[in-house]
């Protein structure tokens, strides 16, 4: 298994590009299936989540052909095996996104249940009983979703919470629908506005992008489409927190400050220096120490729960106490006792982490245990005073696209070693 090797206590300084968004590819590629012309997406990630969900795709009869780094084509003409085995799924919970798309299109899905970043129960129930209210039948045996549906209608759906990818789900498969469909207390996050106005260029008919109500008129049939995927906010707000620990300055490119909105309040609240434009973001810390920033996660246009673990790590040396509380999973506080080992002070009372700054980190090996924790041991790292190995990182390929070169071109004293 790779580990990456960090030694710490460098403030970083350079730009960096940010790359296409994980969770903005993965419904994009699966929304491929509702059509049999060719789709052409530019701005993919070169991601393990990414060729996971290409293999699955592929394993359903599905033609995707890689013209160059970051241009795919995708071609579901030949899909005839509308089918998620659990082994290709295991390690993703975003497979759950091939369900909608194939009960639209095929009338038919068996999907294994997913799995993922064990950060919570995550169920699927507003996925599945969204469906069942568009007419499908459902039985869920053997850890698979066996769902069949002649033709499904258009219904109204209220989500108990906001899920992003129950709201995706659902968007997909009421693109073919009969009739209208009507989401309320839909997600609202960007990735979500993303696969609008992908599936709008497809001929979908959709309104609400960026509301909590989204309503989606059936149509025949979609077309094929191009479509760039919109940059990663989640790996963007990752450098900003590396270029605050370090006390550094960064420019990141190719990113719409605007989905960060509520990142770069945090960060100015923690004594950053901040610059927008359309496209780039700079961020200054002027070699000072981050004062500690109360956070409280939820869905966009919140606190994302995606960024917590990286905030935590700047907390942790951060001048002051502070309080983080997760509100959007129940177990995502794994990354606290790696830190612990890292010279941390946190205390955790059920869904919030309270934080005395410390002075200083100490590298230590460390495991990451998902994706996004991963990515707080590694600012953790870049802040920590020797050496640090991260183990287990293929949890921070599925998320992040070539870390190591990124963070090294920056000035970072990171290397990936192999086994
Ligand atoms: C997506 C993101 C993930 C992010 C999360 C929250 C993708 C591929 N992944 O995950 O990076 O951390 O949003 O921003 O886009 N819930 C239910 N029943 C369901 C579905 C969800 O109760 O059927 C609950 C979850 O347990 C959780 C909350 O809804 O408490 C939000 O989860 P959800 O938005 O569904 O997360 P994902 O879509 O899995």
């Amino acid at each position: 298994m790779d580990r990456l090797e960090i030694k710490g206590g460098k403030p970083l300084s350079g730009e960096i590009s940010i790359s296409g968004a994980k969770n903005s590819a993965l419904p994009i590629l699966t929304a491929s299936l509702l059509t049999k012309d060719s789709i052409f997406l530019k701005n993919v990630p070169r991601l393990n989540d990414v060729s996971t969900t290409v293999n699955l795709l592929r394993t359903m009869g599905v033609e995707i052909t890689f013209h160059d780094g970051i241009t795919i084509e995708i071609n579901s003409s030949k899909a005839t095996r509308p089918f998620a085995a659990y082994d290709l799924v295991k390690t993703m919970r975003a497979s759950i996104l091939v369900l909608g798309p194939l009960l639209g299109k095929f009338g038919f899905a068996e999907v294994s249940l997913p799995g993922g970043c064990a950060i919570g129960a995550r169920p699927v129930n507003l996925h599945v009983e969204s469906l069942k209210k568009m007419g499908a039948n459902i039985e869920i045996s053997g850890g698979y979703i066996k769902a069949t549906a002649k033709k499904l209608k258009g219904a109204e759906i209220i989500f108990d919470t906001p899920s992003v990818t129950a709201t995706e789900n659902i968007i997909m498969a009421a693109t073919l629908a009969e009739g209208e469909t009507i989401i309320k207390n839909a997600a609202q996050e960007p990735e979500i506005e993303d696969l609008i106005i992908f599936l709008k260029k497809m001929g979908a008919r959709i309104e609400g992008a960026c509301s909590d109500t989204i309503k989606i008129k059936g149509v025949k049939e979609l077309k094929g489409a191009n479509h760039l995927i919109l940059s990663d906010r989640i790996e963007a707000g990752t450098y900003l927190v590396a270029a605050a620990i370090t006390g550094g300055h960064l420019r990141l490119n190719k990113i719409s400050p605007k989905n960060l909105s509520s990142v770069l309040l945090k960060l100015e609240e923690s004594g950053a220096f901040i610059v927008t434009s359309s496209d780039y973001v700079e961020i200054d810390m002027r070699g000072k120490r981050p004062k500690a920033t109360n956070i409280f996660t939820g869905p966009y246009p919140g606190f994302p729960t995606d960024m917590q673990a990286q905030f935590c790590a700047l907390n942790a040396i951060a001048d002051g106490v502070s309080e983080i509380t997760e509100t959007v999973f129940e177990n995502r506080f794994m990354h606290t006792q790696e830190l612990q080992r890292m010279g941390a002070n946190l205390n955790i009372d059920g869904r919030k982490v309270t934080i005395s700054g410390a002075d200083s980190l100490n590298g230590a090996n460390v495991m990451a245990t998902d994706l996004r924790a991963s990515a707080s041991l590694v600012l953790a790292a870049l802040a920590a005073k020797g050496r640090t190995i991260v183990d287990r990182i293929y949890h921070i390929d599925r998320g992040y696209e070539s870390i190591e070169e990124k963070l090294s071109q920056v000035g970072a004293d990171i290397k990936r070693l192999h086994p």
